[in-house]
């Protein structure tokens, strides 16, 4: 039988409570059945419903029996193509955090000339 190959849309449509998939390492697991018996619950797998839990999965740092069990979850591949949307859709966080750090760095250009301005009236004022 042909690899099934799964879309991020259709990725998407399964984050109910009885109908979850997700995204592990190129492939995507139907864990509905498993929740109830994670070892670290049901909420942290919930929370990657509909996407891709790679990073979450391999943090945890889970041990090869947890990885033996989920060839028999296995629904397809994911689409490749989707891959890269996929991850941009994780990453806006980051990419908030990018943007107030570039805007700490542009208030200091704010405090070099207006240090620069309080000293020449202090400089007036005491000459
Ligand atoms: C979907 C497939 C998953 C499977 C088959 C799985 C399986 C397991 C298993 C067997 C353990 C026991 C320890 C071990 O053998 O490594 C475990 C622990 C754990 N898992 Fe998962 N897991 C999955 C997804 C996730 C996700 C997405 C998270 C998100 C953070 C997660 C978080 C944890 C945590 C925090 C523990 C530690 C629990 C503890 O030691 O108290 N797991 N998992």
């Amino acid at each position: 039988m042909a690899t099934k190959i799964v879309t991020l849309t259709e990725l998407r449509e399964h984050t109910g409570k009885n109908d979850i998939w997700v995204l592990i390492n190129g492939k995507v697991y139907d864990v509905t059945k498993f929740i109830d018996e994670h070892p670290g619950g049901d909420e942290v797998i919930l929370s990657e419903a509909g996407k891709d839990g790679t990073e979450a999965f391999e943090d945890v740092g889970h041990s090869d029996e947890a990885r033996a069990l989920l060839p028999p979850m296995l629904v397809g591949e994911f689409d490749h193509g989707d891959e890269a949307k996929a991850k941009s859709y994780q990453s806006t966080a980051s990419a908030v955090a990018m943007d107030s750090a570039v805007q700490q760095t542009s208030n200091v250009f704010y405090f070099v000339p207006l240090a620069a301005l309080v000293a020449y009236f202090a400089w007036r004022f005491y000459a």
